[in-house]
């Protein structure tokens, strides 16, 4: 009498598909780690997937050792491969925590975030300019915490450090001392690249001098944030002609900047820094160059879009009408906020 040969199938079987679940769980891994690497956080799911079934192979075993025959080296085995597991998990949930679309990653889809109430936060914020021996206090301690959804405006005198301010919170500027956090993340702490990406897909920056390429159309200029954030051709085309359209200028599309006037050129600014639809709009007098019509004109699009995507705005202005439409006006004087004002009649309850 042989063995019978079901046997010796179903061994193979078995240590086949263990093998598979190890190269299985191998490449999750790597696709894990590649992930951190490139911050991608869809990805983040699969070493997940592959911790957790760590935690569960070594629960098993566990199980297993204690219900059957004790065995302590299958017990500490399998203890050791759930704790690892266990680990595994948080670490990487804690890594995906720090990145700059934050709200996106897994991390806080699970757990929410106690910080993901504001979305800026100042901390003691400090700003000195170093001119030779000179030091020109800009900044002095600005504590501001600003809500997801917010529409707030900075008023104060010329060089008070508004447009320093807007600079510091949308990463173009680095603080002396002090803290900027956006949805809960330490700016600070994120690399070069990571700053690049919030720069371009999360804030949308409108600046005091417009900073437009001379060189390229409008239609060039609108479009530019979406190239570097590789969005296709047809997409970036629907979108351009619909700002167009918003901003009134679609019979303009091919000018140079130059040849727009000061109002025109604000408003192009604006369809740019919006065009990639950034959770955060910071704006350095969106309305200076506009007539009074215009200008509310540009406000009260800006308030449609805090309104339905819940977009978070600051703006800078000097015009109190313009302050007045906003949630909160913020007054500086000299580097420190000196009082606030909330507008009830806008805020939504
Ligand atoms: N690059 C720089 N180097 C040195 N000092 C600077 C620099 N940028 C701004 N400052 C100084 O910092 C202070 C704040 O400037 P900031 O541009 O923030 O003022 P502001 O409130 O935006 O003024 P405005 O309403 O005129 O635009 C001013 O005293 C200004 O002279
Ligand atoms: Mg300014």
């Amino acid at each position: 009498m042989g063995f019978p040969s079901y046997n010796i199938e179903s061994i193979f079987t078995i240590q086949s598909l263990s093998l598979i679940l190890k190269i299985l769980i191998l490449c999750f891994l790597l696709i894990g780690v590649l992930s951190l690497i490139l911050e991608k956080n869809s990805y983040i799911i699969f070493p997940l997937l592959a911790s957790a079934w760590e935690v569960t192979l070594g629960a098993m075993t566990i199980f297993n050792s204690l219900s059957g025959g004790f065995s302590l080296s299958s017990l500490t085995g399998g203890l050791t491969v759930t704790v690892l597991g266990f680990i595994a998990c948080l670490s990487l949930l804690l890594l995906n925590r720090h990145n700059p679309r934050a709200e996106a990653s897994l991390y806080y889809k699970l757990f929410g975030s106690e910080s993901a109430e504001y979305a800026v936060e100042l901390v003691d914020l400090v700003k000195k300019y170093f001119i030779g021996e000179i030091v020109v206090p800009a900044i002095n301690g600005v504590n501001l915490k600003v809500k997801r959804g917010e529409f707030i405006s900075i008023m104060g005198p010329s060089g008070c450090g508004k447009s320093t301010l807007l600079n510091l919170i949308g990463a173009l500027d680095r603080p002396t001392s002090g803290k900027v956090l956006i949805d809960g993340v330490d700016i600070s702490t994120l690399n070069p690249k990571s700053l690049a990406r919030l720069r371009n897909e999360k804030i949308g920056f409108v600046f005091q001098a417009y900073n437009l390429i001379n060189r390229s159309t409008v239609y060039r200029n609108i479009e530019l944030p979406m190239l570097v954030r590789g969005v296709s051709k047809n997409e970036r085309r629907r979108r351009v002609m619909e700002l167009l359209e918003i901003v009134g200028l679609s019979d303009k599309m091919y000018r140079r900047p130059r040849m727009l006037s000061g109002g025109e050129q604000q408003r192009v600014a604006i369809a740019r820094a919006i065009v990639n639809n950034p959770s955060i709009i910071l704006a350095d007098e969106p309305t200076g160059n506009l007539d009074s019509k215009a200008g509310r004109n540009i406000i009260q699009f800006m308030k449609r879009l805090n309104r339905e995507f819940g977009t978070t705005i600051i703006i800078v202005t000097h015009d109190r009408e313009v302050a007045e439409m906003t949630d909160r006006i913020v007054y500086l004087k000299d580097g420190r906020i000196v009082g606030e004002k909330i507008n009830e009649g806008n805020v939504e309850k």
